[in-house]
């Protein structure tokens, strides 16, 4: 796909990606076989597709709730400072959550997440992640399940966004600059 200065080389197929997200729910419906509800949390806006694909191949009783955190704005680099600029609707104390991150980065928004969420006292958590790309951490954290762990490319599609663009596409994709 072509753009103005970049193109988007092709790296995780749409079907890998459906493959991967049966996987991880297999996953997650065995370690939450005994929950009465499940309340699945999306990270917005970058998990939208991943989350929407996912609860799909859930066989357990769940709800949806999502939370915002301040992004990268039209930026590449993390601000590394997380606000929360939404957040959840219902209370999760005593409750079972699953957190669906869409890409794993610095760390510093999962960290942030992770120490918001556990302040409030959930019965148990498990964090998702579609992508790891575990050469860039700079804040010592891991998601219980990760999708694909990728080089250190930026990448976009399936939900994922490069300044607000390429989010539509069903597969994923590094961005390549064309005058590098
Ligand atoms: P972290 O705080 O640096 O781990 O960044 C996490 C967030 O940055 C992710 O939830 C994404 O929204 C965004 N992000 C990280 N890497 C990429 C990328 O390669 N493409 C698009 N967004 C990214
Ligand atoms: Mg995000």
């Amino acid at each position: 796909m072509q753009h103005d200065n970049y193109v988007v080389d092709d790296m995780i197929s749409a079907k890998a990606i459906a493959a991967r997200v049966e996987a991880m729910a297999l996953e997650i419906n065995e370690y939450f076989a005994d929950t009465n509800q499940l309340i699945v949390i999306g990270l917005l806006r970058g998990s939208f597709m991943f989350i929407s694909d996912l609860v799909r191949e859930l066989q357990l009783p769940v709800e949806v709730d999502f939370l915002e955190t301040s992004s990268y704005g039209d930026s590449m680099e993390s601000s590394r400072e997380v606000r929360i600029l939404k957040d959840l609707r219902g209370e999760i104390k005593n409750r079972d959550i699953l957190v669906v991150e869409d890409i794993v980065d610095t760390g510093h928004t999962l960290n942030h997440v992770i120490q918001l969420l556990e302040s409030r006292k959930p019965a148990r958590m498990m964090v998702c992640a579609l992508l790891d790309k575990p050469e860039r951490r700079e804040v010592d954290v891991q998601a219980d399940l990760v999708g694909f762990e990728i080089e250190d490319k930026f990448v976009v599609g399936y939900g994922i966004d490069y300044a607000q663009r390429n989010r539509n596409l069903p597969y994923i994709g590094a961005v390549r600059f064309l005058d590098e």
